[in-house]
C-alpha cells in the first residue's frame, strides 16, 4: 500500500487523483487552503484519509504540512505537487503583483516542498515526487506571460532535479496536461480544444505514475500541437500571436 501526499487536492485534477488513489487502497494525505470538501471523505475513510489546510506559497505553512503529513503517513513514497494558480495580465497596464503571486504559487509553492521532501526521501532511500506543470509551458502566450512562464521554469527545474535526485532513488515526474475542465479554465474565454474531465485527466496520470514514465504529457493531440507551436519559426509565432489573446474572468 503506498502512501500519498497530494497537494491542490480540493478541486480539479487534484481532488480527481485524490478519488482514484484512495479508490485503489491508497493511503492519502491531501492539502489545500479550503479544506471543506475533505471533512466527509474524512468520515468515509478515517485510517486512510487525512488532510491539513495548507497554502503552498508559505514556506512555513508547508514546513508544517510536511510534518503533520510523514505524522499521519509514516513515510511519503509519493508525492503530487499540483496546486496551481492561473491568470491573465496586460503589458498595455502592467502590474508586477500578478506575476508574483503566480510565480509564488506555480513555482516557489513547488520549491518549498522539494526542501523538505528531498532529505526526508534520501532518508528513506528513495521516493516519486510527480509535479503538475502544463503544456502551456512551451511558448509565451498573449495575456498568459505569467502563467506560461511559471510553469516553463517549473518545467526546466524539473527536468535539472530529476537528472541529480536519480542517484538518491528519487525520481521526479512532470505532469504536462492540457486542457481539462476544471475552475480553472472554466474562467477562461478562449477556445480550448480537446478538453477532457479531471476523472480522465486522474486515469491518465495514474495509469502513467504506475507505469514508471518520468514526463506525463496529455491529451496526444493538444501535446502534438504544442510540440508544433515549440518548433514554429519565431517569426511566425510572433505574428500567430497578434492574433491571439488568453482572457481570463478574474
Ligand atoms: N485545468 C487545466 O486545463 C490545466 C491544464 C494544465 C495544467 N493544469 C495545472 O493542474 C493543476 C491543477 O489545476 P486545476 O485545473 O485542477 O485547478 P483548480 O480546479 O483551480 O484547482 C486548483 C487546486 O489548487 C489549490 N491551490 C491553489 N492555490 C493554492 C495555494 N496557494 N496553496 C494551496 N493550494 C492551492 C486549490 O485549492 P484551494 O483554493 O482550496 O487552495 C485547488 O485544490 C495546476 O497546477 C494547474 O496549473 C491545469
Amino acid at each position: 500500500m503506498k502512501n500519498i501526499l497530494i497537494s491542490g487536492a480540493s478541486r480539479g485534477i487534484g481532488w480527481a487523483l485524490l478519488q482514484k488513489y484512495l479508490k485503489e487502497g491508497c493511503r492519502v494525505f491531501a492539502l489545500s487552503r479550503n479544506t471543506l470538501n475533505f471533512s466527509p471523505l474524512k468520515e468515509q475513510f478515517p485510517n486512510a484519509f487525512d488532510y491539513s489546510s495548507c497554502n503552498v506559497a508559505i514556506q512555513s505553512d508547508v514546513e508544517i504540512a510536511i510534518q503533520n503529513a510523514t505524522n499521519f503517513l509514516n513515510n511519503i513514497d509519493l508525492a503530487i505537487l499540483n496546486a496551481g494558480i492561473s491568470g491573465s495580465e496586460s503589458f498595455e497596464n502592467f502590474s508586477s503583483d500578478k506575476y508574483k503571486d503566480i510565480f509564488n504559487t506555480n513555482l516557489f509553492g513547488v520549491l518549498h516542498f522539494f526542501e523538505y521532501l528531498i532529505p526526508l526521501m534520501k532518508k528513506n532511500n528513495g521516493g516519486t515526487i510527480a509535479v503538475t506543470s502544463s503544456l502551456a509551458d512551451v511558448r509565451g502566450f498573449a495575456g498568459s506571460a505569467a502563467y506560461s512562464s511559471s510553469k516553463a521554469a517549473l518545467t526546466r527545474t524539473l527536468e535539472a532535479a530529476r537528472a541529480e535526485l536519480h542517484r538518491h532513488n528519487i525520481k521526479v515526474v512532470t505532469i504536462r496536461p492540457g486542457f481539462v475542465r476544471t475552475d480553472m479554465t472554466a474562467k477562461n474565454r478562449f477556445p480550448m480544444p480537446f478538453m477532457i474531465e479531471p476523472d480522465q485527466a486522474a486515469e491518465i496520470i495514474f495509469n502513467a505514475l504506475e507505469t514508471g514514465k518520468s514526463r506525463i504529457n496529455f491529451p496526444l493531440p493538444t501535446y502534438l500541437i504544442t510540440n508544433l507551436l515549440q518548433i514554429m519559426p519565431d517569426a511566425l509565432f510572433d505574428f500567430v500571436m497578434k492574433f491571439y489573446k488568453v482572457s481570463i474572468d478574474e
